[in-house]
């Protein structure tokens, strides 16, 4: 299919929307949800948080060549940020060249946490506590029939002896299965309901009880092979391996590579609806779970001298639930992102996590970045000279010509096209 996409980037905005409705079924309502600014309606938006006074636009654009298992996804994503979608549809399409990404979906377990002090003898809490763990569980599961009856719920309670300046404290982790929904207010309703009977075995008092955002047992992984042919050849495949190995030693550089990362994964997680704060909390403590904060990617050298990428990060996300499935267009998102199941969706986020960190290290290896970055500069610059439409592209590119990125000159291009014009 996505040679049906060459020169997609040179198209209106319409004639992408037009391309794009012969592959996702959107509809024409959907279409001008997309285009009229009308996608979050006001009193949705009430209905969301508290004080609402409008609703506040992002771009929402598609990365293409993403094939993941075998199957090919347009990818949606919500981003402020130039260069980015473009920069994964691009390394998508390294990656195509040898057979796309690989992917494993995580588990769906969620860890929810109940924090018990003054517990009086921690040895008789766990005792009482574990003896009575499917009672708990029993408990938890009530909350949500629903879960249950699809195959998920509350699965295991581990106990962890912790020590803090204040004294020792005995945490309860309850596991959940959450399946196809992210599940924090499933878990947070789960673990209020156990704490009475926590604290009853324990004889100490609960304190906090919440969700972690440490989501280990929603790890999902990616790899691709980039053929070095089609980067510029053995040089910059031991440029890229620099770069790679600045990030694993030095954890301010390793900051900014995962910052890369979520680039990529959080542009899909806005676009669907999803907690993006969740998933950068759980991204950056997993890069320091066990050992110094480190690269959420690794890449080597295959025998044939390629570059094989992998990818390992924790998504808390969910296909139902939260605004997944109310906000317009997330649904429209989902219809363009065509995964069958909340794994698949983790999937895709891998690779295009993964993809998203290529493409800057092979741009920050090589000619560097600033090349991009200087012309969404000169298209603000632009904007705020007040020029519209068509007169953006031809006012960055004499502003870029001549060097001089100010209000100023773009003020002074404007006029005198204005002149021209008229
Ligand atoms: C910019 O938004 C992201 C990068 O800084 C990522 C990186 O340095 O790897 C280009």
């Amino acid at each position: 299919m996505w040679d049906k996409f060459a020169g997609f980037y040179r198209l209106t905005p319409a004639e992408r929307l037009l391309l794009l409705q012969q592959f996702c079924e959107i509809s024409d309502e959907e279409s001008a949800l997309l285009t009229e600014n009308q996608g979050l309606p006001l009193d949705l938006a009430d209905h969301m948080v508290e004080n609402v006074i409008g609703s506040f636009p992002y771009p929402f654009g598609v990365a293409l060549y993403f094939r993941v298992n075998e199957r090919d996804h347009i990818v949606p994503m919500v981003i402020e940020e130039n260069s980015v979608i473009a920069a994964a549809s691009k390394a998508a399409k390294i990656a195509l060249a040898s057979g796309g990404f690989t992917a494993q979906a995580p588990e769906s377990i969620s860890i929810g946490q109940v924090q018990l002090i003054e517990v009086p003898d921690e040895d008789e809490a766990r005792t009482q506590i574990l003896d009575s763990k499917s009672e708990i569980l029993e408990v938890a599961n009530s909350c949500d029939a629903i879960l249950v009856g699809h195959g998920g719920g509350a699965v295991d309670l581990e106990l962890r002896s912790i020590q803090g300046s204040r004294g020792p404290m005995l945490i309860a982790d309850l596991l959940v299965d959450t399946k196809d929904a992210m599940g924090a207010n499933t878990v947070n309703t789960m673990l209020e309901a156990i704490s009475p009977n926590l604290e009853a075995l324990s004889g100490g008092k609960t304190c906090l009880r919440i969700l972690s955002n440490l989501a280990v047992r929603r790890v999902a992984s990616a790899s691709a092979i980039f053929s070095k042919d089609l980067i510029g050849g053995e040089e910059v495949v031991d440029r890229f391996l620099w770069a790679v190995d600045f990030a694993e030693v030095d954890p301010f550089r390793a900051a900014t590579h995962n910052k890369g990362i979520l680039n990529g994964v959080i542009g899909v997680v806005q676009a669907t609806g999803n907690d993006s704060r969740a998933i950068e909390a759980g991204a950056h403590a997993f890069a320091a779970y066990g050992h110094p904060y480190k690269p959420l990617t690794t890449y080597s050298k295959t025998p044939t001298g390629d570059l094989l990428g992998e990818i390992q990060i924790p998504l808390m996300v969910g296909r139902i639930g939260g605004i997944t499935s109310i906000h317009p267009l997330a649904r429209v998102a989902w219809k363009i992102l065509n995964v069958n199941s909340v794994g698949e969706f983790c999937e895709v986020l891998a690779a295009v996590g993964l993809a998203q960190n290529f493409a800057a290290l092979l741009a920050l290896s090589t000619e560097g970045i600033q090349k991009g970055h200087m012309k969404l500069h000169a298209s603000n610059i632009a904007l705020m000279a007040g020029a519209q439409n068509d007169e953006v592209d031809v006012v960055v590119e004499r502003l870029i010509a001549a060097g001089k990125i100010t209000v100023d000159y773009a003020s002074e291009v404007l006029e005198e096209l204005r002149s021209r014009d008229c």
